[in-house]
């Protein structure tokens, strides 16, 4: 299975699409996408975490009819790796969330598109028939966040996945040192048109902090209301208390994505793959719940599958892919990582997704 004539310089993993990443974008852009917070201890611990899990396999477990199906929110899909909504992707490449829409549905794979995208979301939705997930950011003013979920809905999305964990950025240090700005083209296209008068200037005494973010920040209520203005599905995503996780129940959430923002918001906050097990346990199969950060591997799907997630998305590596070969990139970031689970289940004895449980992951075995 080893390709016979893979060059030095050829990926054929996600981490070698990060190493070939870094030499292709400049110092600003690299710092943009593969910075997390502060001192980056959660967005080492995504990985870590991963790591000290192992696999216990079973053997002679083959026969026909294997498969990586599943249904999610009513829609069937080949596999369970979906594409991370990531901001700003033409800071990657000239034709940005357009070519990773194109691979996606190439792959087979479904995709969140950022509210902070980089092109319209009608245009990424034209570009790639599974993008059809829309990531929404609450916007000050409810006028202005309605205009967002109706343009989604016309466009064709199917789910509102809504950001919960970063009412204001996390403190981006690697990003500070190298001075990132947004370079003239690369805009949030989605919201052009939506003022940000919500933000006048701050009073004697007001704190950025307070009167500004949190003061304009959603809340229960505002989840509650959405809840109440679209028949889509609501994935709330940026979630790591298992109280949390059944309050997001009782609002009416439709499923649940825990995530810590692949480290980029508070630092230690807990790897996502080490609290999936008690917000699991709390959600007690009432919603799907996926599981982003730090998915590098096959046999990571295969760990958070095991711990109960129904699928998982992958950040990162897709805008890497997206640097070193446009949407050629990304589709093969998502055919290795896609190929290398389907091996993880054929050596720990899964034919289908079903087959994945605890019973195949030994916590703590590598520290
Ligand atoms: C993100 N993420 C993100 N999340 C979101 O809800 N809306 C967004 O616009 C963005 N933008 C964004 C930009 C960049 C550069 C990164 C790295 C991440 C978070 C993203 O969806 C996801 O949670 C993490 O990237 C998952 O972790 P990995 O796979 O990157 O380790
Ligand atoms: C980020 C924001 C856009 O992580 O979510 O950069």
């Amino acid at each position: 299975m080893t390709p016979v004539s893979a060059g030095a310089s050829s990926p054929v993993c996600l981490a070698d699409y990060e190493r070939l990443a870094e030499q292709r974008l400049d110092a600003t852009a690299w710092a943009y996408f593969s910075g997390g917070s502060a001192d980056e201890i959660t967005l080492g611990w995504n990985r870590a975490a991963f790591e000290r899990i192992a696999i216990v396999p079973r053997v002679l477990a083959g026969g026909p009819g294997g498969h990586t199906r599943l249904t999610l929110l009513g829609r069937s899909y080949a596999h369970p790796i979906l594409v991370a909504p990531i901001a700003y992707q033409k800071l990657a490449h000239g034709d940005g969330e357009r070519a990773t829409a194109a691979a996606a549905e190439a792959m087979d794979a479904g995709m969140v598109l950022s509210t902070q995208a980089s092109v319209t979301l009608e245009e990424a939705a034209k570009a790639g028939a599974t993008c059809r997930w829309f990531q929404l950011y609450v916007q000050p003013e409810r006028e202005a966040t309605l205009k967002l979920v109706r343009r989604a809905e016309a466009a064709g999305y199917e789910v509102l996945v809504v950001t919960v964990d970063a009412p204001i950025n996390g403190v981006r240090n690697r990003e500070h040192r190298a001075g990132f700005t947004l370079p003239p083209g690369v805009v949030p296209e989605n919201l052009r048109d939506i003022a940000v008068a919500a933000f006048p200037p701050l009073a004697e005494g007001e704190s950025a902090v307070f009167d500004r973010f949190l003061a304009a920040a959603p809340t229960w209520e505002d989840v509650a209301w959405l809840k109440g203005e679209t028949r889509l599905p609501i994935v709330l995503k940026g979630i790591l208390s298992p109280d949390d996780a059944v309050r997001a129940v009782e609002v009416g959430a439709d499923g649940i994505i825990v995530s810590n923002h692949g480290g980029r918001t508070l630092d230690t906050l807990p790897a996502t793959i080490d609290v999936l097990p008690d917000v699991v346990a709390a959600v007690a199969g009432r919603v799907p719940l996926l599981l982003d950060g730090g998915i590098r591997r096959g046999t990571d799907v295969l760990k958070a599958l095991a711990l109960g997630a129904s699928a998982v998305l992958v950040g990162r590596p897709i805008v890497y892919g997206l640097a070193v070969n446009g949407a050629y990139g990304v589709a093969h970031v998502l055919r290795v990582l896609r190929d290398e689970f389907e091996i993880a289940m054929a050596l720990s004895g899964c034919r289908t997704l079903a087959d994945i449980g605890p019973h195949l992951v030994l916590l703590g075995a590598g520290r």
